[in-house]
């Protein structure tokens, strides 16, 4: 039996990650559970689950769980206590689950920890790649991702390395791949959060419109698997089966492929290395639609361009970019700002912040702040 803790219950992950428990009740246990501010649903998950422990970060939430709660568990509030439950002695697995910025200092302190992480916040390899795979080869810590694409590469790579040409991560170009940019400016919120292929928060909905997702991804996959920017293409590939591929020196190409649902990623990091059932049906080849491949369109998708310059001038140019996303795109989700403006207010907070080589978590977080006030000054020229 494994203790679980999940960090970011309430959300997408989490909710499917909770629903891979459901079928395995003899392999996990839910042994702390954790949200912002949703204590309602926080509360429902405990009369559930049962954990030992129940975080609510924000302290007002936290107090009204506390006094509804009538499960056993204690609840426990602020940032503080995320890094608490993760690095727990009890704590055999987490699951890495919070959205943004917010999800790095928990993943870190399981990093610290030796546990096995379930990476789906690409935040944490963004933002602190060099610190974090430190401390996963430091502590002996076990980093399995949850993001189909970089699952898909773990899965092709379980053989090794050797003869590795490049990898290819595939993007489904999200809702407005075919849409002409002279549309761009009018796409409203709730229009960029309807991805056609996947079910997933509005903060990464977005990012996939953007196509700043794919960036992000990018990065995280030159730490994960420790590859040079070259080493890494993007491929459009809108139906979402094929996850991503892996090429090699003699002319062979390995790729993973199944129905885009999460449960499958998170059920194989729940088991690596074995496999259990994820409730996902099986692909059906006979009768999945037609595949299709494109390049990417870097100059309608400016962030996914940017993302490939941050890589590449590496230093605190990740953060920043990273910082300024999340503004720009709290900005969008609030109707503050046009879909345009998201990847403008990325591009001059990258001139503008100065160039540093962070190498501690302290200088992580200082320049994210830094960029995070710089990036809200500039958004102010745009609401
Ligand atoms: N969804 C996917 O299919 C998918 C795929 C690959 C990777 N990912 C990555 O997985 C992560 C989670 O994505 P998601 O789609 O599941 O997000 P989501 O649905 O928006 O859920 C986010 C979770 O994080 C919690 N949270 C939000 N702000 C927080 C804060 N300041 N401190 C602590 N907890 C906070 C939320 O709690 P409340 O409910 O209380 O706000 C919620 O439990 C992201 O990094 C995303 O990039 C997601």
């Amino acid at each position: 039996m494994k203790n679980i803790t999940l960090l970011g219950a309430t959300g997408s992950i989490g909710k499917s990650t909770l629903s891979v428990v459901d079928l395995h009740p003899d392999k996990f246990n839910i042994f702390a559970l954790s949200a912002n501010t949703n204590w309602q649903q926080m509360f429902e998950l405990c009369n559930k689950y049962q954990p030992n422990y129940a975080v609510m970060v924000d302290e007002q939430s936290a107090e009204k769980l506390s006094n509804a709660m009538t499960a056993d568990t204690q609840v426990l509030s602020g940032a503080q206590a995320l890094d608490e439950i993760a690095a727990h002695q009890h704590t055999d697995f987490i699951m890495a689950a919070i959205v943004g910025t917010a999800g790095m200092s928990s993943a870190l302190c399981a990093a610290k920890a030796g546990k096995r992480i379930m990476l789906a916040n690409k935040e944490s390899l963004v933002l602190a790649g060099d610190i974090f795979m430190q401390a996963v080869a430091e502590f002996n810590a076990e980093l399995i991702p949850v993001d189909s694409e970089h699952s898909a590469i773990f899965q092709c790579l379980q053989s090794g390395k050797s003869g590795l040409n490049k990898i290819q991560l595939t993007a489904s170009g999200g809702p407005f791949l075919h849409t002409p940019i002279g549309k761009f400016k009018s796409i409203t919120p709730d229009e960029a959060c309807a991805h056609p292929n996947w079910s997933m928060g509005r903060k990464i909905s977005v990012d996939s419109a953007t196509m700043m997702n794919k960036g992000l991804e990018v990065i995280e996959a030159h730490y994960l698997f420790s590859l040079a920017p070259k080493q890494i293409d993007v491929v459009v590939h809108p139906q979402s089966i094929v996850h991503s591929s892996v090429l090699y020196e003699d002319g062979s190409t390995l790729s993973q492929l199944g129905n885009p649902d999460m449960r499958t990623v998170i059920s194989y990091a729940m088991s690596y290395p074995q496999r259990i059932n994820s409730g996902v049906a099986a692909l059906d080849l006979i009768n999945t639609p037609a595949l299709e491949f494109y390049q990417p369109d870097f100059e309608k998708f400016t962030c996914l361009k940017l993302a490939f310059e941050a890589l590449n001038k590496g230093g605190n140019a990740m953060i920043t970019m990273n910082a300024a996303n999340e503004i720009a795109v709290e900005h969008f989700l609030n109707h503050q700002i046009g879909f345009l403006d998201i990847s403008k207010i990325i591009e001059q907070t990258l001139s503008t912040m100065k160039h540093a080589t962070p190498d501690s978590l302290e200088s992580v977080i200082s320049n994210d702040l830094v960029a995070r006030k710089i990036a809200r000054k500039i958004s102010k020229q745009y609401v």
